[in-house]
């Protein structure tokens, strides 16, 4: 089976509004161009990411670390470091950090990405190399000398954020928001229960949610409406010169998993949303709720439950997404392509 409706429509809150909700925007993100640092495990989609924060003069990329969990590390910082190829940017420095959660061994997703973590079209060979400093320090490193606090985009399990807040509290300050990618409202894709990020390291994402910083966590939910259709993938392979067909063949391998998976003729592009959460306001609706990460759990461990009822009266400790307009996401990850010369 094979389609191209979106999956139903995107979360709904009941009830009024909730106490103590979390300031919206998250304080420190009107700063333009906005000062971000990308933590992924690359990844197809954490590649489209990558090149949508690159392609935007709002934004300016401090760094970019890397993490074990599509792929084992040494795999996931070498992709970062073909993607920065690619893209013309070997400046951006790149560290590469933890090799596996804070416990417990690395399960990474060769079903879903390939063996490398990022099988179809080849990227080209790295014009860098990564830094040799612990991604967690190079990190604090980068936020300690920015001009403005900081947003954090993880797209990959949060062992290196995890261990970043715990190891250098003096730059907590300097954190802004922490805008992810991971968890879910509703189903999981790793177990029924859990999203992938989340599942691979619950611990370091329990430090995360806990820490008092401002989070937007991308789920599943808003991630999954996030789909480019066949047509849509054919129009982006074409848009730009370099970048286009390289992407455009990225989608396609990434698409086989969803149509195995789902029956989508088309891939949802997870991480990249995370990106166009920051420069398009209004793309993805969220709601100030309290998220806990289930550690334990025989069936549910990773899980991130989210009182979207407020049945516990807990105050909010993140801006969950509930639902993206996801034409918009489309055009504005299309032209980001087209930009690329
Ligand atoms: C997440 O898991 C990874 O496979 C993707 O890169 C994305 O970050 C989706 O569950
Ligand atoms: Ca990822």
């Amino acid at each position: 089976m094979s389609g191209t409706a979106a999956p139903g429509p995107g979360i709904e809150l009941v009830g009024g509004p909730t106490p103590g909700a979390l300031p919206e925007p998250p304080r420190g993100t009107s700063e333009r161009p906005l000062p971000i640092v990308m933590d992924c495990d690359p990844g197809h989609d954490d590649a489209v990411a990558i090149l949508l924060a690159l392609s935007r003069p709002d934004l300016r990329v401090l760094g970019i670390s890397t993490v074990g969990g599509n792929a084992v590390l040494e795999r996931t910082t070498e992709t970062a470091l073909r993607v920065l190829a690619l893209a013309g940017r070997p400046d951006v420095e790149v560290a590469a950090g933890a090799a596996h959660p804070l416990e417990g061994p690395l399960h990474t997703a060769p079903h879903v990405h390939g063996e490398s973590g990022i099988e179809g079209p080849a990227l080209p060979e790295p014009v860098s190399a990564a830094i040799g400093e612990f991604a967690p320090a190079a990190m604090a490193r980068w936020i300690a000398a920015a001009d403005a606090p900081v947003v954090l985009v993880p797209t990959g399990p949060l062992t290196n954020v995890a261990l970043l807040l715990e190891e250098h509290p003096s730059v907590r300050d300097r954190i802004a928001h922490i805008c992810l990618m991971g968890g879910s409202i509703t189903e999981g894709n790793i177990t029924p229960a859990a999203e992938f990020n989340i599942w691979v390291d619950p611990e370091a994402a329990e430090i995360v949610f806990d820490a008092g910083i401002p989070v937007t966590m991308i789920g599943l939910d808003v991630t999954h409406r996030s789909i480019v259709w066949e047509p849509e993938r054919e129009a982006l392979s074409r848009a730009g010169d370099r970048v286009g067909p390289v992407v455009g063949g990225l989608l396609a391998f990434f698409q086989e998993f969803h149509e195995r998976t789902y029956g989508w003729a088309g891939t949802p592009i997870h991480d990249a949303v995370t990106v166009a959460h920051l420069v398009e306001p209004g793309l993805v609706r969220t709601a100030a709720l309290d998220v806990r990460i289930e550690t334990q759990g025989r069936y549910t461990r990773g899980r991130t439950v989210v009182d979207l009822r407020r049945v516990t009266g807990r105050p909010p400790n993140a801006h969950v997404g509930l639902d993206i307009d996801r034409e918009r996401f489309v055009t504005l990850l299309t032209e980001a392509i087209r930009s690329y010369r």
